[in-house]
């Protein structure tokens, strides 16, 4: 049987908005939207869904302005042997731009991901609501915020930005878990002509909301991509530690990485002066499943590490003070990057391991201005209201207000283990001395050398982790290099967790 009206309208819709629009974007080096849905999945898995669909507007002549597929492809496919819904904007069509019938194609998908509990992935790519459209566009853009919400914490949602993304088409992948920006990409709410209008101040479409500044300076991406194939190859590794939804563990992964591998370089690891910086990705490379550890956000808030990592062939979600960066102190950023890391883990079943070393909070107008009590709070409340197996590992400092947010037992961690140079009190030795020795200090012919030997008293009697040790705060003080064989058995010994907490609509976090 030939099908001659279906043949005709399937490839009147692979064109999209047309042959020279198409080959406009191959000269700019862009993927097509059917390209894009062909490898984001495994090969030849993609099925497209209402191919046909077609706008209803008749302001401004749009009625002779259809484009089968209204300008997105939606389907599904596999990952990995595992299913995804997708969507994808067709710029050639009206910019990508969205109006009612583009977002319900939209909505159809996300709510068939929901329904049958797997993530969605949106290829966002487009001059934002459409124009013509009027309120409609404004209607559709809600209809997707919604459901993203809906979906928050059920399913895992990621955006991949590959183009334009400007004033309310931000709000979606804002609301998504993940953020994966091509180098080619710019996010804003109002363009830099809008900017220019109000405020005078001119800036280029890069500089405002292009893919580095979205990684190093506002954190609304989590990972930037040098070009469109690198934004595949982050979310099939992204993928891979994930689960489906909120009720299937993350996916195991074989290895060969000894469960019992010592990592002997870690006793000598630490520099001898506790002022000092080292590198906390080593020892977190050290320590996991075959060196892998896929970092979230690298670029942004470098004081504290966050990312995907595998213990025992399990998926766990790694937070890390960087001793490297502003001696690894939590600030406004940093709790805001941290906390939204571990409420995704504890929405997803992946266990929290967190690597501590840090003096405490950020002193200054800046901070305190900015509200890094709130901030602050934000990570305390996270790592608090988090049922996943909880593990602690204090490599060196844990001063005052940050060792108790920084997943301590009091905040219900399962395991916690200190090394045995691990300083655990309410301030450093210096500043302590100053407050509790300052008659002392003042009334000395010396004070310079007194002070100092107050610290080096205070540092022997209180910095040090047999203290909490001896009260059970610490469950145990281990050698270093006993670090990857301590948290794998931990994690064996927890790993089935279940805890339950008082009923109610939701917590009210400090947002
Ligand atoms: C309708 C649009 C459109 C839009 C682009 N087009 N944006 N059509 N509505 N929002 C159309 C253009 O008319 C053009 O059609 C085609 O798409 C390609 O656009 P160009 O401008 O030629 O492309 P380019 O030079 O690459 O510039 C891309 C762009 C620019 C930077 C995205 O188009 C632009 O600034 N668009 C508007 C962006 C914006 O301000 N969006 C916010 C809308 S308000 P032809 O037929 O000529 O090829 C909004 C609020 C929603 O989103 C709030 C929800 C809560």
């Amino acid at each position: 049987m030939d099908f001659p009206e279906l043949k005709k309208k399937t490839s009147e819709h692979l064109l999209g908005g047309g042959t020279l629009k198409q080959q406009e974007r191959k000269k700019k080096g862009k993927l097509t939207a059917f390209e894009r849905v062909e490898l984001i999945f495994d090969s030849g898995t993609f099925t497209e869904i209402d191919p046909f669909v077609t706008h209803e507007c008749h302001n401004f002549e749009m009625q002779d302005r259809k484009f089968l597929g209204d300008g997105v492809v939606t389907g599904y496919g596999m990952i990995d042997n595992r299913l995804a819904y997708v969507f994808s904007h067709d710029f050639t069509v009206l910019g990508g731009s969205l109006g009612m019938a583009f977002a319900l194609k939209v909505c159809k998908v996300m709510d068939l991901a929901l329904k049958q509990g797997v993530p969605i992935v949106g290829i966002n790519d487009s001059g934002g609501a459409r124009i013509q459209e009027g309120v409609d566009s404004l209607a559709g853009y809600a209809e997707i915020f919604h459901r993203n919400v809906k979906a928050s914490g059920v399913i895992p949602q990621i955006s991949l930005i590959m183009g334009p993304c400007a004033g309310g088409a931000v709000y979606s992948p804002a609301l998504t878990d993940f953020v994966i920006m091509s180098r080619s990409a710019y996010m804003f709410v109002t363009g830099p002509e809008v900017v220019k209008e109000v405020t005078e101040e001119k800036v280029t479409f890069e500089d405002l909301g292009g893919a580095e500044i979205h990684n190093k300076k506002s954190g609304v991406a989590h990972f930037i991509a040098n070009d469109e194939q690198e934004c595949f190859t982050i979310l099939r590794n992204l993928f891979s530690f994930i689960p489906s939804n909120n009720l299937e563990n993350p996916p195991r992964a074989a290895t060969k990485d000894d469960p019992k591998r010592k990592n002997e370089s870690l006793n000598s690891f630490l520099p001898s002066n506790p002022n000092r910086p080292y590198n906390m990705e080593t020892i977190i490379k050290q320590v996991v499943d075959d060196a892998n550890f896929l970092e979230v956000q690298k670029y942004w808030a470098n004081n504290i590490i966050v990312g995907f990592a595998r213990l025992d062939g399990n998926s766990v979600g790694i937070v890390a003070n960087n001793p490297e960066h502003l001696a690894g102190v939590l600030d406004i950023d940093a709790c805001d990057k941290a906390c939204r890391f571990v409420r995704f883990c504890d929405c997803f079943n992946i266990p929290l391991i967190t690597l501590v070393d840090v003096p405490g909070f950020l002193p200054g107008t800046n901070q305190e201005w900015g509200g890094i009590i709130r901030h602050g709070a934000k990570l305390l409340y996270a790592f608090s209201e988090a049922t996943v197996p909880k593990l602690t590992i204090i490599t060196r400092k844990a001063y005052g207000g940050a060792y108790d947010v920084m997943n301590s037992k009091h905040l219900g961690a399962d395991y916690n283990f200190a090394w045995p140079k691990a300083e655990i009190a309410v301030m450093g030795p210096e500043g302590a001395s100053n407050i509790i020795f300052k008659q002392l200090i003042r009334q000395s012919d010396d004070p310079q050398k007194k002070r100092a030997e107050l610290a080096k008293e205070y540092r022997l009697k209180f910095a040090n982790p047999y203290i909490a040790a001896s009260k059970g705060y610490i469950d145990n003080v281990i050698e270093p290099e006993e670090t990857r064989t301590r948290l794998i058995s931990a994690l064996r010994a927890i790993i089935r967790k279940r805890e339950d907490r008082p009923r109610r609509k939701h917590g009210n976090i400090p947002v």
